[in-house]
């Protein structure tokens, strides 16, 4: 399955959990939070904007149960939680379970809740705290939190010391006792904050044609005395790599028949290499030692990070031509193979 259909049947099911709690507002809200199409033209630009999911872990930061819900459940008045540090930082929650008139995104019909930053006078001028922040309420009803978040990052800053949503999840839902949202008059709501900081240094693969001692020529002597086995030449650096050529005599199965084919091998890393796969595009060449006439096959791969990763030049000669003196590859019991590296991939630490 892609990961669209996968990301949609995803989001079917979390839909159906909903459904099956019949919270039609907050099935709405999601649907317009996310503007999700049951086609296949789904739409990764028009479906940014509030996420919506249950999931059953706690939130990691912080969670406040207030007891008694209806009380306080018509108050437009702010509750204001006891300071709590996370991510290093000190922060309080502010929730307006009557909704917050100020806010764009919130309204009356609509519980909002916002983390503040506090304790910041002794910030240096011009601080900012950038924060990936998730807002939680407890469904108590299905064991999960209804967990919101945006995706964006929240830069708190002098000037912006709140952040939050105002459409947390409507007072419909929130109120129905059929949800499971208020349950024994009891709200139950979280945060989870975690601080983001900006990668400092960026991994950068970069391919280079033709790069320096990228001809390797192994010359194989004695050849008619070669078992059925595998041989290897020694191993030579091109790039980041180290590389090896190996076949055997006799043939390799599940090629043409009675045919040699030679293979590339990727093996290690020279020093301090940053270990990553590696790209090698190959010219494999079997010499014709009486003439230009050389078999040359190309190859490529993006080679595996374990060491004897294959890139196979098949069949390159059937093994009666190379039998065959007069075709000039096999002389004085000698075969030439070379392997020329057109193209490798190496991969450094470079700033962001
Ligand atoms: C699928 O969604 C796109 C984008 O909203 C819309 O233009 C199109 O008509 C829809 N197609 C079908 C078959 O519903
Ligand atoms: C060897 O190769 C030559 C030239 O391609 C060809 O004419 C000859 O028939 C071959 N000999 C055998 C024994 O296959």
């Amino acid at each position: 399955m892609d990961y669209q259909k996968w990301s949609l049947g995803f989001i079917s099911l979390v839909f159906l959990l909903i459904t099956s709690s019949s919270a039609e507002l907050l099935i709405k809200q999601v649907t317009e939070g996310r503007g999700i199409e049951y086609n296949n033209s789904y739409s990764l630009k028009t479906n940014l904007g509030l996420t919506r999911v249950l999931r059953e872990e706690r939130p990691s930061s912080k969670i406040v149960t207030i007891t008694s819900f209806s009380v306080i459940k018509g108050r437009s008045e702010a509750f204001e939680s006891s300071t709590f540090e996370a991510a290093g930082y000190k922060w309080r929650f502010m929730l307006f379970v009557n909704g917050n008139q100020n806010d764009p995104d919130g309204g009356h019909e609509n519980m909002a809740l916002y983390v503040g930053i506090k304790e910041t006078e002794s910030f240096p001028r011009g601080w900012e705290v950038n924060v990936d922040l998730k807002l939680f309420v407890h469904n108590e009803k299905l064991h999960k939190y209804l967990t919101v978040s945006d995706g964006t990052v929240k830069r708190y800053e002098a000037a912006k010391t709140y952040w939050g949503f105002g459409n947390l999840i409507p007072r419909t839902t929130l109120l129905d006792p059929n949800e499971g949202y208020i349950l024994h008059d009891t709200l139950s709501f979280g945060a989870e904050i975690s601080i983001v900081n900006p990668a400092e240094k960026q991994e950068k693969i970069t391919f280079i044609s033709n790069p320096p001692d990228n001809v390797f020529t192994w010359k194989i002597l004695r050849f008619s005395t070669l078992e059925n086995k595998f041989y290897y030449s020694d191993e030579f650096l091109v790039g980041d790599r180290y590389w090896r050529l190996g076949f055997n005599p006799k043939g390799y199965q599940g090629e043409r028949p009675r045919a040699l084919s030679i293979f590339l091998y990727a093996q290690g890393y020279k020093a301090n290499a940053v270990i990553t796969n590696t790209w090698g595009s190959v010219n494999l060449q079997l010499k014709n030692q009486r003439s230009s006439n050389h078999i040359q096959l190309y190859s490529e791969a993006w080679c595996a990070i374990r060491s004897g990763y294959g890139i196979e030049g098949n069949s390159i000669i059937l093994l009666e031509d190379l039998q065959n003196s007069s075709k000039g590859y096999l002389v004085n019991d000698a075969i030439i193979f070379e392997a020329e590296l057109v193209k490798v991939s190496v991969t450094n630490i470079v700033s962001a």
